[in-house]
């Protein structure tokens, strides 16, 4: 079972070259024609040898290499191909790529499995463009009801279900993964921290993911004019917004626990220098390993909202965004992956997810693991966001070994 290494090179080459943002990092928002051209190519490639692909609820795609038992439980494998805004050529781009390329790799030696092994790329994990992160997933494990699709809209008003349609992502699978088809769940995905690097290991473990909870806020105020209208008599939303915005990092400071809070968002307006802000909206970004503090944290965000905004006479709505719950992940699969990592004489790190994984979805469904490799410096969700093609190419191999094993 040799892997190529530089088939993934070209992998990850090719799917960087679909990019709206070229010179500016990596732009590729779900069902955006950079998209398009993304997952074309990857269904390309995977029909190549010889999996049926499927369309999936929410654009979720699967290619499946049946097994000899036609109704065993799937070993599936995979992540996502859409990006932050200005990202890198990494996140999510990794699982995807080592996926396609185990799968190659039992297609061509012909490696006896009883079970399916499915490749899968998820839609919209990012919530880049419809705000909403680890959608795709969200609605393919049942999580989220599915109606919620005509009613989640990107910035330009246009809904998940009409860019779907206009990306001609036909839904051909219609049902909802369930436990009693899913054999295992792993995703290959880029350490997104420093820690593996800090250490020196080039493989990590993932024990656990974090909690996050997203949340818009919005603060009316009244434009008016900047010069004729006194301090005393302004209604100035952006004011009530930076007092929020401080008092967040504050917070997450006290609070201390691993918790990280990010207002990463701020639209204002009507955005003119001569004009007090009317309207404010940002987004706020908090995660932490243990939920129980996720809760306390973001209802003493609340509070300080609803503090400011009532001592300077504001409305504001909060409006709930994703949600996804603290997970472990499987140790059956972990202590697998381990003594496959042993097998090739590499030590592997068991550690913590800060950051969220669709993976995190499976968890309650079916043994899921996650294996990370090092982001240099811990850059990611940047252009900067770097992992040496040798990790991936070592990850893309335990995988393989692992996946092998499982459907055998
Ligand atoms: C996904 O990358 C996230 O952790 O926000
Ligand atoms: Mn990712
Ligand atoms: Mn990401």
């Amino acid at each position: 079972m040799a892997i190529q290494i530089e088939r993934i090179q070209k992998d990850i080459e090719i799917i960087n070259k679909f990019n709206a943002t070229p010179e500016k990092g990596i732009t590729r928002l779900t069902f955006s024609e950079e998209y398009q051209g993304a997952t074309a190519y990857v269904v390309d490639e995977l029909k190549q040898i010889g999996a049926k692909i499927s369309y999936c609820q929410a654009g979720n795609i699967k290619a499946s290499l049946p097994g000899t038992d036609q109704n065993g439980p799937a070993v599936m494998m995979g992540s996502h191909l859409d990006t932050v805004v200005h990202g890198g050529k990494f996140d999510g781009v990794v699982g995807v790529v080592t996926a396609l390329e185990a799968a190659r790799i039992i297609a061509e030696e012909k490696i006896a499995h009883r079970l399916p092994i499915d490749v899968v790329v998820f839609a919209e994990e990012e919530g880049s463009r419809f705000r909403w992160g680890l959608l795709g997933s969200s609605i393919w494990t049942g999580k989220l009801d599915l109606m919620r699709l005509s009613n989640i809209k990107d910035s330009g008003g246009v809904t998940y279900a009409e860019a779907m349609a206009k990306a001609g992502f036909e839904i051909s699978e219609k049902s909802l993964l369930e436990p009693r088809k899913l054999r295992a769940m792993l995703e290959v995905h880029i350490e997104q921290g420093a820690v593996l690097e800090k250490g020196g290991y080039r493989i990590g473990l993932v024990e656990a993911i974090a909690s996050i909870k997203h949340l818009d806020i919005t603060i009316t105020g009244i434009a008016n004019h900047a010069g004729t209208t006194p301090m005393e008599e302004r209604s100035d939303a952006l004011q009530a917004a930076a007092r929020i915005i401080t008092a967040v990092e504050e917070i997450a400071q006290e609070i201390g626990a691993n918790t990280v809070a990010t207002v990463g968002r701020i639209t204002c307006e009507p955005g003119q220098a001569n004009v007090i802000p009317g309207l404010v909206k940002f987004s706020l970004d908090v995660r932490n390993p243990n939920k129980d503090i996720l809760d306390s944290s973001v209802a003493a965000i609340k509070k300080t909202v609803k503090d400011i905004c009532d001592g300077r006479d504001l409305e504001f709505k909060l409006t709930p965004l994703a949600e996804s719950k603290p997970v472990s992940l499987s140790s059956q699969i972990i202590d697998l992956m381990e003594e496959k990592a042993r097998e090739r004489n590499v030590k592997a790190l068991r550690m913590v997810s800060g950051a969220g994984h669709d993976s995190a979805l499976f968890a309650d469904l079916t043994e899921t693991g996650m294996i990370f490799v090092p982001s240099e410096k811990g850059r990611s969700h940047c252009p900067e966001e770097f992992t040496r093609l040798e990790d991936i190419g070592l990850a893309c191999k335990i995988l393989l070994d692992t996946i092998v094993e499982l459907a055998a």
